[in-house]
């Protein structure tokens, strides 16, 4: 380089920086060119160096003694500022005014991405997508013991994004070690992802036993009463038979007796509540007096009781549900015997012979009004898991440190659908124990991956609860402009480029990593199963009849 400055910052601002370049050609990097995306390093005065992002260039041709000269303007947005080894966001901290500006070459990128992460706890599914051999390291600790969202508009990519990190987060530090303490249940509303995992713990409506006597008292009033009829008699049998129900069946000694609530999660017949209510429905009562004539004479006079005939919806409530097949991994007899510990043993996938890292919960069966309380259900029980772990961990070493061993990562695809930014009954179960582990769970080592094509539907307690953050193309306003508020307002242009990104691309930001980049999305080894159907193809096929037989004795199964 001559010794006449060539390149000179000639502005700084806290989003972006602007550089003066007169020949081109000597600000270049041997073999590697300038572009949009690259990387520039601006040197202040104390060993700070802002990391900058090209943004722009333009030509300025000027005119001086007749003669004209272009000078190149680069615009840049500044990352952050990298001192002493140690990243800080945004621009704002540079000395000014700043020495020097350079491009920074593949190494020293690479350098930077690598020395942010100590090697053990590095994990890696993705590169920066401007140059595929630099590797974008995540810090796995930290990635995982907090929130991650991955947003996205349909087709951007976020079910392989998906995939690619729960196959990266399993496979151990090699593919010969495949047994790990990594434990992941994946939420699956489109059955997508049994081909994604083939070695997984798989659960759908057929197999998957859950124990009603386990919902909470909102839960199963949501489930069992018309909570909007808000008829006090209804609620009242349902709750006192309930009690006394679970008091009944509970094996214990009376102090334990004593403790059992509406709450309790210990068993209660779902027959015997409906028996009762059918009786109270039907009470008649006797009065003391005898008829003295007539055919019954001798005979006690009887009065109707006091609920007589007032709870016929409430007992055919209970009874469509008791008898609804489609409920039966609910209400069935099963659900009935399973324990505490099989319930938990088969959602985290502890399986005598048969250990798995990943579960899958297949969705797609279960009828929509109870998606819900099942999600809830299930969340709550993985909740209290890591809750009570924790306490019996502290019980056993006072002084211990982690509280949760076997932490958990619950990831819900579809998230808004769970999770939504409304007050609707219908999602009230899922949404308030989901907002409970948003708000707690890291605590006992359960964490949440979100995954939505609709971020501003989802609730913002959810979300901004959120450490790291990977965003996919989205090109819906609404939704881009949600991201962007909960976003840290130092990205600059970053931001602007989710509505352009490429498919398995996104916008990597969050604690785990050192600058918010724009990454490419490792591909994933087993892909999950598209929803796509290839109609035009299909169309184009000759004429295919359907076994209607075969379809109604599904239907009717
Ligand atoms: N990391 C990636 N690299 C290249 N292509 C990808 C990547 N991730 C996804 N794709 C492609 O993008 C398409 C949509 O991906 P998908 O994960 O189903 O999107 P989404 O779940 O957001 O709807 C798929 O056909 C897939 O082949
Ligand atoms: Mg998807």
């Amino acid at each position: 380089m001559s010794d006449k400055i060539n390149a000179e910052v000639i502005a700084v601002f806290p989003n972006k920086v602007k550089i003066k370049v007169d020949k081109l050609e000597d600000f270049k990097i041997a073999g590697e060119s300038l572009k949009v995306g690259s990387y520039l390093k601006v040197y202040g005065n104390d060993n700070a160096v802002l990391m900058a992002i090209i943004e722009n260039f333009s030509i300025d041709v000027s005119e001086k003694d007749g003669v004209a000269t272009r000078t190149h303007l680069i615009e840049a947005s500044p990352l952050g500022i990298i001192k002493n080894g140690k990243f800080t966001r945004g621009g704002d901290d540079l000395t000014i005014p700043p020495k020097e500006v350079q491009p920074a070459t593949e190494e020293e990128i690479k350098k930077i991405y690598i020395e942010s992460v100590e090697e053990k706890e590095q994990f890696s599914f993705c590169t920066l997508s401007s140059n595929p051999n630099i590797r974008i390291p995540v810090n796995g600790n930290k990635f995982f013991n907090k929130h991650i969202a991955i947003v996205g508009s349909t087709g951007s990519g976020k079910s392989h994004t998906l995939s690619t990190i729960i196959q990266t987060a399993v496979n151990g530090k090699d593919d010969n070690f495949n047994l790990n303490n990594s434990h992941i249940i994946i939420f699956d509303i489109h059955s997508e992802y049994k081909s994604a995992f083939p070695d997984a713990n798989f659960i759908d409506v057929k197999n998957l036993i859950l124990p009603y006597w386990m919902l909470n008292s909102e839960e199963l009033e949501e489930f069992f009463i018309d909570t909007e009829a808000n008829d006090h008699n209804q609620r009242y049998i349902f709750k006192e038979s309930i009690i006394e129900n679970r008091i009944k069946h509970f094996k214990g000694n009376d102090e334990e007796k004593s403790k059992i609530h509406y709450d309790y999660p210990t068993f209660f017949d779902i027959e015997e509540i409906l028996k009762y209510a059918k009786e109270k429905n039907s009470e008649v009562i006797g009065t003391g007096e005898e008829y003295s004539t007539g055919a019954k004479k001798g005979q006690e006079k009887t009065t109707q009781g006091s609920l007589y005939g007032k709870l016929t919806n409430y007992v055919n409530r209970l009874e469509n549900k008791i008898n609804d097949k489609r409920l039966g991994f609910l209400l069935g007899e099963a659900s009935k015997k399973i324990t505490f510990g099989e319930t938990i043993k088969q959602l985290m996938g502890y399986e005598d012979e048969n250990n798995s890292n990943v579960t899958i919960i297949d969705l797609s069966g279960v009828p929509f009004e109870v998606l819900s309380i099942t999600v809830s259900l299930i969340s709550r029980i993985i909740f209290e898991y890591g809750y009570i772990y924790k306490r019996m961990r502290n019980i056993i070493k006072p002084d211990e440190k982690i509280n949760n061993d076997i932490p958990v990562l619950l990831v819900y695809e579809e998230a808004h659908k769970y999770v939504p930014n409304s007050d609707l009954v219908k999602y009230r179960s899922s949404k308030k124990s989901i907002e409970r582990i948003a708000k707690e769970g890291r605590k006992y080592g359960v964490t949440l991956l979100l995954a939505s094509q609709r971020p501003s539907e989802i609730s913002e307690t959810i979300f901004s609860q959120c450490n790291n953050f990977i965003a996919m193309r989205l090109t819906n306003p609404i939704d881009q402009g949600y991201v962007k508020k909960l976003l840290p307002d130092t990205l600059g242009s970053l931001i602007e480029k989710m509505p352009s990104l490429k498919q398995g691309e996104a916008l990597l930001i969050g604690e785990s990593v050192i600058l918010p980049s724009i990454v490419q999305i490792d591909r994933c080894k087993n892909e999950p199963s598209s929803n796509d159907i290839p109609y035009w193809e299909l169309w184009k096929q000759e004429w295919k009849n359907m076994d209607i037989g075969k379809i109604r004795e599904e239907w009717y199964k």
